[in-house]
């Protein structure tokens, strides 16, 4: 039975007791099994229909099922599959100029997740500190960051590097308070090689990075020598109004990674790098099997096609305006956090957000909670007025139910 008492379909009886005997039980799944997506919408197996304010975890920017990115998956599919990075593919080095010329105007490495994007930006910040002379160097990251569940990544994740559990981890991860600019600033020094954060962080529930501690973090870094570093994982690929967060709130980091809807729905990540870090890393250093693989290097550049346009963006400031509009009177709603369609949306005392994710899902609407206290909200950055309006219509119907 699902929350609500709805007998469950058989088919999700059935894959529920193949997740319990042969799943590892890392995730906390909801009843429910989506077998088709189109633009904002998805159906579960029962024919249901759902407007999607998540994205896939904020991977689907530009919609389920673009038809753009579906043709070229099918077309790269149909011609060639990967061939390894010892030969040349017009995908991968189109891709890789692409996310160059858009970002930072350095160099780029093509991953296959977040996590390994944000190995390739560890590794390559260290060894530029090895390059300086840097014997132990030190990366400060923020309390409250999520930057993924590699081994690195996760000792730069403060809340989830258990070292009772996954110890001993990669030492030199330095954590911070998160809206404390002096802090930042004096555990930044001769060691540093490099501070990491999210513009926004969006695992914690959408907490968007102070001024005064992004410019803290960008003059520390300018004043010691090491490198900052924004993942844009989940900020990045037009959700924020603008193709990568850094552009529009006036700092700009040394390194940038990206993955979430760089893919288009397939798994890529990427590390790129502004001019003055060189050549990032070299001959040996780095690699990947899969990366940059021509069938997810298309779907990339089909995703920036889609994305990357003044109609989206124009898109994604007005459907914020109009959730802020739609929200505003709610007396659920105690505020909202965010820029563009990166929305966290803080409860009023008394309310549970998993409760009302829960009922949100009943009502036909996939929302997100991180935590007790916040709704995130994703949405695919082509949503019309319509399906934005029917989608938060269901969620304020499901907020009754916190
Ligand atoms: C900001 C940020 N960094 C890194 C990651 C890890 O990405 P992946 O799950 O693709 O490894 C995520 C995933 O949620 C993320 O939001």
């Amino acid at each position: 039975m699902s929350g609500s008492g709805r007998a469950l379909p058989a088919d999700l009886e059935r894959l529920r007791e193949i997740e319990a005997r042969f799943a590892m039980p890392t995730y906390p799944r909801a009843p429910v099994e989506f077998v088709r997506g189109e633009g904002s919408r998805l159906w579960d197996s029962d024919g249901r229909e759902y407007v999607d304010l998540f994205s896939g975890l904020s991977v689907h920017n530009a919609g389920n099922c673009h038809p753009r990115i579906v043709a070229a998956i099918a077309d790269q599919a149909a011609t060639l599959g990967g061939t390894s990075n010892l030969f040349y593919s017009e995908p991968a080095m189109r891709l890789t100029q692409r996310l160059v010329d858009s970002s930072l105007g350095g160099r780029a490495f093509l991953a296959n997740s977040g996590a390994e994007a944000n190995e390739c930006a560890i590794k390559l910040v260290r060894r530029h500190a090895h390059a300086r002379g840097v014997g132990r160097p030190e990366i400060v990251v923020l309390d409250h960051a999520f930057h993924g569940r590699t081994m690195a990544a996760l000792a730069a994740t403060p809340r989830l590097a258990r070292e009772d559990l996954f110890g001993p981890l990669p030492a030199g991860f330095v954590p911070v308070p998160r809206d404390d600019p002096q802090a930042l600033a004096d555990a930044v020094g001769p060691n540093t090689a490099a501070v990491m954060l999210e513009p926004i962080q969006g695992e914690s529930g959408i907490h968007p990075i102070g001024d005064d501690v992004l410019a803290a973090a960008r003059s520390a870094c300018d004043e010691s020598g090491a490198l900052l570093v924004f993942d844009e994982i989940q900020t990045g690929m037009g959700r924020t109004g603008t193709l990568w967060a850094h552009q529009g709130i006036g700092v700009t980091p040394d390194v940038m990674t990206s993955a979430k809807a760089l893919g288009g729905g397939l798994p890529v990540g990427a590390c790129v790098t502004a001019p003055a870090v060189g050549e990032g890393l070299t001959l040996g250093e780095h690699g990947s099997t899969f990366a940059g693989g021509p069938i997810c290097a298309r779907a990339a550049l089909a995703a920036l096609d889609v994305i990357d346009t003044p109609a989206v963006r124009g898109n994604v400031a007005e459907r914020h305006a109009q959730l802020r509009e739609e929200l505003a009177e709610d007396a659920a709603v105690a505020g909202i956090r965010g820029r563009g369609l990166m929305i966290g949306i803080a409860l009023a005392d008394g309310l549970e957000a998993a409760a009302i994710g829960r009922r949100a899902l009943e009502l036909g609407v996939v929302v997100n909670a991180p935590n007790p206290k916040t709704i995130r909200l994703l949405p695919p950055l082509t949503i019309s007025a319509d399906e934005l309006a029917a989608g938060l219509a269901r969620l304020r119907d499901a907020f009754g139910a916190g």
